[in-house]
Order: C-alpha cells, then structure tokens, then sequence
C-alpha cells in the first residue's frame, strides 16, 4: 500500500482545528446571502484569490470578517456539522475543537447562541461519524486581558460543554504574560488550558506559556527548535505540540516544509501531532496536511502511524479511550503497514 493510501484510512485525532477557520468559501456565500451581508467579493474565485497571506495577520483579518456571515446557532450548527462531515472522511476518530468567543460576542452575537450551535452539532456528529469531541474556548490575545475575563464569565454558564480555554490570534506584541491572571483564574475553575505559542514568536513565548499560563498542551511551538533546554523540558513534562504544516507554510513561517521540524522533534521524543489549523483557507484538511509533510520528508508508515498514536497521546481524551484508539491505530498499521 502507498502512503497516500495508508493516510487515508489511518485513524487519527485533530486537535488545532479552528472552527471559524473551517468556514469553506461555498458556506460564507450561502450564509451572506442568507443574512443579507455585504461581502466585499463578487465570486469564490475572487474570493480565494485573497487567500494569499505572507504573515499571520494578513490571514487573520480576512478570516474575522469572514466569521461575520456567522449570525444565527443554525449558522454555527452547520458550520461544525460540515467540518465534521468532511474529516469524517479523513479517518478521524476525536476532535478537539477551538472556537473565539470574542469574534462574536464583539458583534453582538449572544456567547449562547455560537456554544450550542457548536456543541449540538457535535452530539450529532457524534452519533452520525462516530467522533468523539471537546471543546475549547480561545481568548483573542489582540484584545485586552479585562475583556478575556469577561469572556471567562460568560462561559461558565456552558462550563459543561468547555474543556478548556487557548490563546490566539496575533502572537507578536500580546505575550503570554498579558493573560496570566485569566489564565490562572480558568485553571482554578478547572479548565484545561493551551496556547498558540512559538508560531511567529520567539520560544520565549513557549517557555512563558508554560511558565506563566501553566498550559497542558502547545499549539504550534515552531520555535522550540530555537532552544535545546525548552526541547528537554517539553520531552520531560510530555506537554504535546499541535503542529500545522500547511498553516505554517501559507503564513510563511515555514520557507518550505523540506526542513520542517515535526519529524526531528518526534525522533527526539517530543510528542508531535499534525493538524489543520483553519483548513478552509489554507487548502487543506488534515490529511492534506499529513501528505504534505510525507510528500516533503519521505517518512515511513511507522512515522505516520507514530503521528496518529500522538494524536491520541497528545489529547485531552480519557485513559481508557486514548489506549483503545492508539490500539486501533497499531492493529492497522500490522494490517496495512
Ligand atoms: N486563529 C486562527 N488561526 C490562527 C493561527 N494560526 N494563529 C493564531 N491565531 C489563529
Ligand atoms: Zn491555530
């Protein structure tokens, strides 16, 4: 079997999937028209054609005012029913889900009305793929961190349905120490906690998140590759990293992916996963991404099979299930690899 079709069938955890970011061009349409909002595009070619990013902000002012067509919790139902239709596809087994309260709320959309949009199509998802989920709140590091907390107070009404809360948004000027209050006050309510982290940054930003926010997991920690010491203490304290190569390289944080660090950093015993950040506007879901980084590093079915155990490894999922899906993936990998 190749490794394209090893991918394919390959059961696997996305755990850097931004649901905004999955809004595919064809939806934002539908929506705009449905709502009647002006979107400053006369077609989906026109519309693609902008997706043409050099940095993170580029991409991030272009993807909040595509989240404005998102109005209704029917909009955010079939926003999150659609991502999951597509990655049911894909093999996906687990889903750990961010969304950006603020992009909303700041519109005036009720903080209610994005979570049960969200997490009702989850249950259904649930029954119709057969993928389990959690989900987690971002707080906009562009924004203040007073505004965070407020945030942090609409949520608690949904505690039940929020895993834990993120950090994103644009990464250089808004360090982790801006939110160590916030982050400290969820922890204690007994939210997890993750932050994008070494992305544009420096890994001073990774360190301090550890340090500072007392994160449980990495998203991106590109940076990481910048200090050997920040290396072994991400290996000792098994803090995961979520990785996203074709995000990486449409922000231009990654020149090309011939030397990108996943497969070097999991050799070194770091856990690794491979994600798809905002998949609609990077030009591909996650098994795109994992292609791509075979495609550019020639890895074998043990590295793919080992991406797919650190998936499982790398989330928030119970014990019991983490051991049942890593047992899945190796009893395929015996079969297929
Ligand atoms: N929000 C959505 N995608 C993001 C990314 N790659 N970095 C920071 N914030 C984001
Ligand atoms: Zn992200």
């Amino acid at each position: 079997m190749n490794n394209k079709d090893f991918i394919q069938n390959l059961p696997k955890a996305e755990l850097h999937i931004h649901i905004e970011g999955s809004l595919e061009p064809e939806l934002m349409f539908e929506l705009a028209r449905r709502h009647a909002v002006n979107i400053p595009y006369t077609s989906i070619d026109d519309l693609k054609a902008a997706y043409n990013f050099t940095c993170l902000q580029d991409f991030l002012d272009i993807y909040y005012a595509g989240a404005d067509v998102l109005r209704t919790k029917q909009d955010f139902y079939e926003l999150t029913y659609a991502y999951l239709e597509r990655v049911s596809q894909d093999k996906v087994r687990h889903v750990e889900v961010f969304f950006d309260p603020q992009t909303h709320t700041d519109r005036g959309i009720a903080f209610a009305t994005v979570i049960e949009g969200i997490s009702e199509a989850l249950v259904q998802g649930e029954k119709d793929f057969g993928i389990s989920y959690h989900i987690i709140m971002c707080f906009l590091r562009h924004l203040s961190e007073d505004a965070a907390f407020d945030t942090l107070k609409q949520a608690l009404p949904y505690k039940q349905l929020i895993l834990g809360v993120g950090l994103d948004s644009s990464e250089k000027g808004n360090p982790p120490a801006k939110f160590q209050k916030v982050f400290a006050a969820a922890k204690r309510v007994g939210f997890l906690a993750v932050a994008h982290a070494g992305e544009e940054g420096t890994h001073e930003n990774i360190a301090d998140a550890i340090a500072l926010l007392n994160i449980d997991r990495i998203d991106h920690g590109n940076s990481i590759t910048n200090s050997q010491s920040l290396q072994q203490e991400v290996k000792d304290k098994q803090l995961a990293l979520t990785m996203c190569p074709l995000s990486n390289l449409k922000l231009q944080v990654s020149e090309n992916l011939d030397n990108y660090p996943a497969k070097q950093l999991h050799d070194e015993g770091l856990i690794i996963t491979i994600n798809s950040d905002d998949p609609a506007y990077f030009g591909g879901y996650i098994n795109d991404n994992y292609l791509a980084l075979d495609n550019a590093l020639k890895l074998s079915k043990r590295d793919l099979a080992d991406f797919a155990i650190n998936s499982f490894k790398g989330s928030f999922l119970s014990e019991d299930r983490k051991a049942a899906l890593i047992d899945e993936v190796e009893r395929y990998y015996n079969e297929q690899g």
